[in-house]
């Protein structure tokens, strides 16, 4: 019983855009606030009112771009109500998300400080569903503009001389559903005509990402590309991975049988047949790849944790979202000539998030060690890898046991991530890698794995599930042969 892979490290393939690593904080629950922001004056340690611990944790994972505000609160969300002194500022309803009121006291100067202090990418979503064309024209002309305007001087009144650079802009989200329960055709006109006035100022050179599919909704993508494809440069498209359904019960985050754990890494690979079949339709209209494929909510949805607010999506996150995470990224870089970003829902608090926070308490979650582990692979070069699995067997159903990656950097430092799906036996591995001499080479190794397939990280325990040094790898000739455990997500380094 083998799991035989052949790496070709001289074989490289596209690039993974970093931005595959990307991240989404909408306005939702305790996402944004609590979570990342909590306010000069807070008695929890803070740098300009963002949380120190949660800041620093983002920055080790580095990460590249950052969506907000939403997400369905982005079709509701109107900027000037939170720019400006933050006394002053609007308080609002978020009906979207649990009815609460916010002080919107987290505007744009704020989401620009944090991506500033992340080091990472704005990606900004704009309002169709509720918003006017003036709206987002005038949003990106107080961002933007250098020079005399209304917009620009209103911004540098606001403490702004300087305008930010931003490239990445979304013209609504979900506009099928909580975005304005559009058709396609009405949408492709919506999308032609907003984006006409979400200007390009001086040398800021926007990215256009139009609302996309959910899920497998090919004719959305079919419409949008037939007759906006030459006015955009990245088409998005949403998925989420739940072993229950959407309406009638998602199934927990930690309290799940055997059949929920398969059904759940079951239903994570589906985003390769969705990337494939949407990729097709987007290959007859854009065979170059110039428009990006923008994945820009994907991740784990179970059912809100007992006791919590049902409108926060407050959930935990266990050794299976780590798998879930694990092998949607060994998913994007096969795809990554057409995926150009990809942003998990979402960073703190909120669904398959990194982070969960309690008071002035932090922990780090399963899914943010495997960002952790796979950030070797930003901006590498794809690898070709071909392999046999042996299968995962769950009474009639299989899947392959294993999934793999690898990339090579440009410290010439080849990267192989695993994934053992199995929750019970332990994966056989044999990985020939050809075109490197591997008896020359320093292996190491990372993994993250646990003994119970709801193993998490609580306030008490937070360290409970947490990635170790993987020793246990063999040099056999040009193969690295090794015992991949049962529920283990692993990174291997080659110099
Ligand atoms: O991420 C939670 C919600 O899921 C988003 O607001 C919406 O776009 C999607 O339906």
């Amino acid at each position: 019983m083998n799991n035989k892979v052949v790496i070709n490290t001289d074989v490289e393939k596209t690039k993974i855009n970093k931005n595959i690593y990307g991240h989404f904080a909408e306005h939702l629950g305790r996402g944004i606030y609590e979570g990342i922001w909590v306010g000069e004056d807070s008695p929890i340690p803070n740098t300009n009112g963002i949380r120190n611990d949660v800041l620093e944790a983002l920055k080790n994972i580095q990460v590249p771009v950052l969506r907000w505000p939403g997400g369905c609160f982005a079709d509701e969300y109107h900027w000037k109500d939170g720019i400006g002194p933050r006394e002053e500022r609007k308080r609002m309803v978020n009906t979207h998300w649990g009815g609460v009121v916010e002080n919107n006291h987290f505007g744009t100067h704020e989401f620009m400080m944090l991506c500033e202090m992340l080091g990472a990418e704005p990606y900004i979503c704009g309002n169709v569903g509720s918003g006017t064309v003036q709206e987002m024209s005038e949003w990106v002309e107080y961002m933007t503009f250098d020079g005399e305007s209304p917009m620009a001087n209103w911004r540098k009144e606001n403490g702004q001389p300087e305008p930010w650079k931003l490239k990445y802009f979304g013209v609504g989200n979900e506009n099928w559903g909580c975005g304005g329960n559009m058709r396609p055709e009405y949408y492709a006109d919506l999308y032609r005509r907003y984006q006409t006035y979400v200007r390009n100022y001086g040398d800021n050179k926007l990215y256009k990402i139009a609302g996309g599919a959910n899920v497998d909704d090919y004719r959305w993508t079919e419409v949008l590309m037939k007759n906006a494809h030459w006015l955009m440069d990245g088409l998005s498209l949403h998925y989420y991975t739940m072993p229950g359904e959407f309406w009638t019960g998602k199934g927990s985050a930690t309290d799940f049988p055997e059949e929920e754990w398969f059904i759940t890494l079951q239903r994570a690979l589906h985003m390769n047949t969705l990337i494939t079949r949407h990729s097709a339709i987007m290959d007859q209209y854009d065979p170059e790849k110039r428009i990006g494929m923008i994945i820009d909510e994907w991740g784990t949805w179970f059912d809100p944790e007992p006791g919590t607010n049902p409108g926060f999506l407050y959930q935990q996150n266990t050794i299976r979202d780590a798998l879930v995470a694990g092998l949607h990224f060994n998913i994007f870089h096969e795809h990554a000539d057409r995926v150009q970003m990809t942003n998990i829902a979402q960073t703190v608090n909120v669904l398959q998030a990194m982070i969960l926070t309690e008071g002035e308490k932090m922990l780090l979650t399963p899914t943010y060690h495997v960002f952790d582990m796979f950030k070797v692979h930003h901006d590498a070069s794809l690898l070709q890898v071909d392999g046999q699995f042996e299968q995962y067997q769950f009474g009639e159903k299989s899947l392959p046991q294993v999934s793999v990656s690898a990339s090579k950097d440009k410290d010439g430092k080849v990267h192989i991530s695993l994934c053992n799906l199995d929750h019970k036996n332990e994966a056989d591995l044999n990985l020939e890698l050809r075109g490197l001499e591997l008896s020359a080479s320093k292996v190491s190794g990372k993994i993250l794995t646990a003994s119970e397939m709801d193993a998490h990280n609580t306030f008490e325990q937070p360290e409970n599930v947490k990635p170790v040094e993987w020793t246990d790898v063999k040099i056999e000739k040009q193969s690295l042969a090794a015992k991949l455990p049962a529920m283990s997500v692993a990174i291997l380094t080659l110099e």
